[in-house]
């Protein structure tokens, strides 16, 4: 009797430490999953050392008091660990740092003491620290100050901050920068003062993120109000510029609440940085990093806003559990991102944007060849590079089945579903079964007819397209087709009717332009559109892949300009990869390269040194 009360016991025990373990175990790129020990809180103090390009920090954790574990892990990238100590005894704890792999980095397993509550973690990033890059003044806007920012999603955080580098694991923080003090830092949480003499700022979030969303900017930075809760951050010498062009920010931040509830953050603000950065922009919470890339002059490109503002929801309040579920973060982000369009610009504005995001879904799908696995939205990456799922699938498909849902049940009971999506799993994490079962609890509800209708298993777990999608239409662009279909017939640019066009209609038909033109036609689109030198970097980057084709060499001076400043990886990996088709262009490409690699970040080097190798 005794015996079997205790054998009971030990099973119940094992029962529970082992269900914990299998909820936390799925996140192959964090080494947190190897046990069920984890961080609620981050204290974080580091120190910004611009000349040598080093990051001295503590990071001091507060434990879950919820564990079945006596070993802690974090991920850690080329850090150097200096001390490990509980902060309340002071007593040094015992720890192992494990070799390095590659992509993941080197886990960092602690033993924690019976009654330790709190981490105290002493250390440093190294030079080539994937998530940061530093950037010399000349390679700013205002050329005299030197400048730092972190791009920590998916798994570049551990490279930065000792950390529990999953995307299901959340925390709040606390942080105090130091930087030198003509230099103002900037973090993704609320920010106690704006510039100030010490150099020492100081930064909080009160609600609990994951490690991803991890963010800090250092630099010559002045910041500008556009409402009372939003406003734009650049160098000075930008900074009209950048705020004229986000004038209706406040407007997209009515009508994203007005679709899907209440903004959760504190303040949204925008961080415009140096043409380096290798992304679009970054979600990182109550501050969306940005490309200057998309400051046009006219607006034009500010859906990109709209985007991140949208993360604010599909994303940072409901967050996708690991990096094979990331459709649910932006194939949400995308469908909300042109419901926000719609509602500020109209149905034929949002209609062009999503034609053009299905003409990239195409170009994708081409690209990964028919039955490819990663064509499907639930990814199966297991160990590899998270990177590998950055593709227009998670994006475009994603996107492209909720419209598809939408078509089906009508958008008035489908906007209430995402909606009480939001509402109910905020500050959560969602998985894709959870998703499915989300919907067929909530919108299916035993109706056969429309499961099938919908057909969600097709959609998520087989690759390329259902043979039933929603079909696109848009009147604007249509008109566009027949000037492209005249053009090729041989008339004049001059005489086309581009009338009123918006930059996406041009985009349209810089990608709708023949394959194969003579330079005559060359250079009558160079005469009458000059989209070289347009100022509008999409229009640009479309108008360039022509450029190359054709090796149409009057035009190759602004393309190398273009490649020497821009470090946005969408554009720079069509670019190159076009070069690099032919021996001579990829000889070309390379001596741009050489010269041109220090102005990008980790993340478009790591794809670019593998194409142009
Ligand atoms: N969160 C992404 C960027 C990202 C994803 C970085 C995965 C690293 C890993 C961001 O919201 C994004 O989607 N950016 C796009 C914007 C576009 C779709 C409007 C970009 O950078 O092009
Ligand atoms: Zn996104």
């Amino acid at each position: 009797m005794k015996y079997s009360f205790i054998l009971l016991f030990a099973l119940m025990a094992c029962k529970s430490s082992e269900n914990q373990l299998t909820s936390f175990a799925k996140d192959k790129h964090t080494a947190a999953s190897r046990t069920s020990a984890r961080i609620k809180h981050l204290d974080l103090d580091i120190q910004v050392d611009m000349d040598n390009r080093i990051l001295f920090g503590e990071a001091n954790y507060v434990l879950d008091e919820n564990r079945n574990s006596d070993t802690i892990y974090f991920d850690t990238k080329e850090l150097v660990i200096e001390d490990v100590m509980d902060p309340n005894s002071k007593e040094k704890l015992t720890y192992h740092l494990f070799n390095s792999d590659n992509i993941l980095g080197s886990a960092l397993e602690i033993i924690l003491k019976e009654g330790t509550k709190a981490i105290s973690i002493t250390y440093k990033t190294s030079t080539n620290a994937a998530a940061l890059q530093w950037l010399n003044p000349e390679q700013t806007a205002g050329k005299k100050h030197p400048f730092l920012y972190t791009q920590s999603q998916a798994i570049l955080a551990r490279s930065w901050i000792p950390c529990q580098d999953g995307p299901a694991i959340r925390f709040t923080y606390n942080a105090k920068v130091k930087v030198n003090k003509e230099l103002m830092a900037l973090m993704s949480g609320e920010n106690s003062v704006m510039k100030n003499d010490s150099g020492i700022y100081t930064f909080k979030q009160t609600r609990p993120i994951p490690s991803y969303l991890m963010a800090l900017a250092v630099g010559d930075l002045a910041f500008k109000p556009l409402s009372e809760n939003t406003g734009v951050y650049a160098e000075p010498i930008d900074l009209d510029k950048c705020a004229a062009e986000f004038v209706d920010l406040p407007k997209m931040m009515k009508a994203a609440e007005n679709l899907y509830g209440k903004y959760q953050w504190n303040r949204y603000d925008v961080l415009v940085l140096p043409p380096s950065f290798p992304f679009g922009g970054m979600e990182n919470p109550e501050l969306t990093f940005a490309t200057p890339t998309i400051i046009a002059g006219d607006r034009s490109l500010v859906s990109l806003l709209a985007h991140e503002l949208a993360h604010s929801w599909s994303g940072n309040l409901v967050t996708n559990a690991t990096w094979n579920d990331f459709w649910l973060n932006e194939g949400f982000t995308v469908y909300f991102e042109r419901r926000i369009m719609e509602a500020i610009e109209g149905k034929e504005y949002a209609d062009m944007l999503q034609i053009l995001g299905y003409q990239d879904l195409q170009e994708e799908l081409k690209a990964f060849g028919k039955g490819h696995e990663d064509t499907r939205l639930y990814l199966d990456l297991d160990v590899r590079d998270p990177d590998e799922g950055l593709t227009d699938i998670a994006y475009e498909k994603g996107a492209l089945f909720l419209i598809h849902i939408e078509s089906i049940v009508g958008r008035k009971k489908f906007d209430s579903f995402l909606k009480n999506y939001f509402q109910s799993n905020a500050f959560k994490t969602m998985d894709t079964k959870g998703f499915l079962n989300l919907l067929s609890k909530e919108l299916i509800n035993g109706d056969e007819k429309l499961a099938a209708l919908i057909n969600a298993e097709a959609w998520i777990y087989e690759s390329d397209l259902p043979n039933t999608i929603p079909s696109l239409n848009s009147e604007k662009l249509e008109v566009v087709n027949k000037t492209i279909v005249d053009f090729a017939a041989g008339k004049n640019a001059k005489e086309l009717n581009t009338k009123n066009w918006s930059s996406h209609e041009y985009l349209y038909f810089i990608r709708g332009l023949p394959k194969e033109m003579d330079t005559n036609q060359l250079r009558n689109l160079r005469l009458v559109f000059d989209f070289a030198n347009s100022g509008n970097s999409e229009l640009e980057a479309a108008w360039f892949e022509h450029v190359i084709r054709h090796q149409y060499k009057t035009d190759y001076k602004s393309l190398e300009n273009f490649l020497m400043k821009v470090g946005r990886r969408k554009f720079l990996m069509p670019l190159y990869t076009a070069l690099a088709s032919t021996v001579e262009g990829k000889k070309y490409a390379q001596d741009i390269y050489v010269k041109a690699r220090n102005n990008y970040h980790y993340v478009s080097i790591q794809s670019l040194d593998e194409l142009l190798k």
